[in-house]
């Protein structure tokens, strides 16, 4: 297995979040930045919702695409090859069985925010761990835009900078966070691994 997936295995087990830095090679991360940027300036991003579908800007301010299976470049078949070798690692890791990769860009304007809370929605559980690919070049920390993870201790939190190249994974049910604003726009692709649902 890559060591940069045992890594993030290992801090997944103790920590219930982990990163991998440079998961794809930089040019395809490049292309998928320029594929969402292409997307956003087409008008084919909408409002993020929150609950039934309700844009509340005081509670997320992101903008996102859904991919669609029928509209795919090459750079997103092989982002979802590539997360699917992280699928079955993690499968084989933790006698799981996750089935499914839904995903969207995510384009937040500056100074939004999404407020602290869980990827697993209270009606339906199959949201496992939650993939995030920062797509920012060049971000620098006195920019804000951090990913702020609340660890299960409940006490501390670690701020994950949305730098160019790096998956964040974390377990989707358990790991409370947030996005800080931000002093300028930052992009994302925002993903869930699926399990069967379980009630
Ligand atoms: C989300 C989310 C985190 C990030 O879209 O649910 O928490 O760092 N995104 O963009
Ligand atoms: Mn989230």
């Amino acid at each position: 297995m890559q060591a940069n997936i045992t890594q993030l295995i290992e801090d997944i087990t103790a920590q219930d979040w982990g990163i991998i830095p440079d998961f794809l090679p930089a040019h395809l991360t490049h292309v998928l930045a320029q594929d969402l940027l292409r997307r956003q300036v087409a008008g084919e991003f909408k409002p993020a919702g929150v609950g039934k579908a309700q844009i509340r800007t005081d509670i997320r301010g992101d903008a996102t695409l859904w991919w669609q299976d029928a509209d795919l470049i090459d750079a997103q078949k092989t982002y979802y090859q590539n997360i699917n070798t992280l699928r079955e690692a993690l499968n084989e890791a933790f006698f799981i069985s996750l089935q499914t990769f839904e995903c969207h860009y995510a384009s937040y304007p500056i100074g939004a925010f999404y407020q602290r809370h869980l990827d697993s929605f209270r009606q339906n559980n199959s949201r496992f761990i939650s993939c995030i690919l920062y797509l920012n070049t060049d971000w620098q920390a006195s920019e804000g835009g951090a990913l702020r993870v609340y660890n299960t201790d409940n006490e501390t939190h670690t701020d994950i900078f949305p730098t160019f190249g790096t998956l964040v994974c974390m377990r989707s049910e358990t790991m409370w966070h947030e996005v800080l604003p931000a002093h300028r726009t930052r992009y994302s692709i925002t993903g869930w691994l699926r399990r069967q649902e379980i009630f």
